[in-house]
């Protein structure tokens, strides 16, 4: 077995997951349904890699493939928080978030409740106990804390999929995806008095699933190994057009990973990060104080800078690959 640490197997990491289901999302979604250190409390689904209604119908989806149609999904915002219509990322995840196929809808549905409105529920159900992990944009968590910022508190740590320091945007040359998508909500997200934890490019591009796993997944012929062969096609074929190889980037599981197994994380500074609003080149930067000797008073996140993608990467396909 690959060393997660004693202590988080024996015990579940309870998550509430805000996600845009989309295609690493999936793979994160499932391996979290799977992996006996995780406990997926509830799900929020937010706009981003497609529209908020898609991603919903999609973590539905996901959670019956996962045999856990149980686990609440709360429908959370369509848009951010400021500025024209917003845009998806259909050449990385398809039209529908499940790469090049359109597949038949769920038979369950969301619960009715907003997914702000879940989020500060949960955290005064459960205060302390809860770790909140944001793979989508951050338009979820910035109206949660706008309405009720006492949530800050009750959350025992936010791990967020976000950011790009000592590594190149994936949507500008500077910007990533989850931040630029709404830098306002990220900007309040940062500003709020929780124990952040950053799980940026420089880390996700290292952990990186081939279509060689993929192919031994669908081989399984479990409905979880099916369906994310299935859907990654095109994410796959997009990455390869950048680097290629045939594999590609598990942004969202490495940070789901690293919030219940900390020993994954190899670097990562107390520091400053303040989100570019305003530059016409650099809006959606994250800007971190990354100097040998930083100014530690106003410190707001921990950013992972290192971290074992690899031991991760092994750990998510044995879990998917054992399920039976
Ligand atoms: C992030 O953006 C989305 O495309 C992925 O799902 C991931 O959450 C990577 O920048
Ligand atoms: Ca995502």
């Amino acid at each position: 077995m690959t060393s997660i640490a004693a202590e988080h197997l024996a015990s579940k990491t309870p998550i509430v997951l805000d996600c845009d289901p989309g295609v690493d999302d999936a793979m994160a979604i499932l391996y979290g349904l799977r992996a006996p250190e995780v406990e997926i409390v509830a799900l929020g689904t937010v706009w981003g890699n497609i529209d908020v209604d898609t991603a919903t119908v999609n973590a539905v989806r996901l959670l019956e493939i996962g045999g856990r149609p149980d686990i609440p999904v709360a429908k959370g915002a369509g848009r951010q928080l400021i500025g024209t219509e917003p845009t998806f990322a259909e050449l990385i995840h398809g039209p529908a978030g499940t790469g090049s196929t359109i597949l038949p809808p769920p038979s369950g549905q969301h619960t009715g409740e907003h997914a702000v409105t879940q989020m500060i529920r949960l955290a005064y159900e459960r205060p302390g106990e809860l770790t909140l992990v944001a793979i989508g944009p951050l338009t979820n968590l910035g109206i949660a804390l706008a309405t009720d910022p006492g949530i800050a508190t009750r959350y025992k740590e936010v791990v967020i999929m976000g950011g790009a320091f000592l590594w190149p945007g994936n949507i500008t040359p500077v910007a990533e995806a989850n931040i630029w998508h709404d830098p306002e909500a990220a900007r309040i997200v940062l500003e709020a008095p929780w124990p952040v934890t950053l799980v940026p490019l420089d880390v996700t591009e290292q952990a990186q699933v081939t279509g060689e796993m993929l192919d031994q997944l669908r081989d399984t012929n479990t409905p979880a190994g099916t369906h994310l062969h299935l859907i990654s096609y095109i994410y796959l074929s997009a990455y390869e057009a950048r680097f290629a190889r045939r594999e590609a980037a598990m942004h969202d599981g490495l940070a789901l990973a690293i919030a219940v197994d900390p020993t994954l994380v190899q670097e990562a500074p107390l520091t400053r990060v303040d989100i570019e609003l305003n530059g016409a080149h650099t809006r959606g930067m994250t800007v971190a104080d990354l100097r040998p000797i930083p100014n530690l008073e106003r410190a707001n996140a921990r950013v992972v800078l290192k971290a074992e993608g690899n031991r991760f990467v092994r750990r998510w396909f044995n879990v998917l690959a054992s399920w039976d």
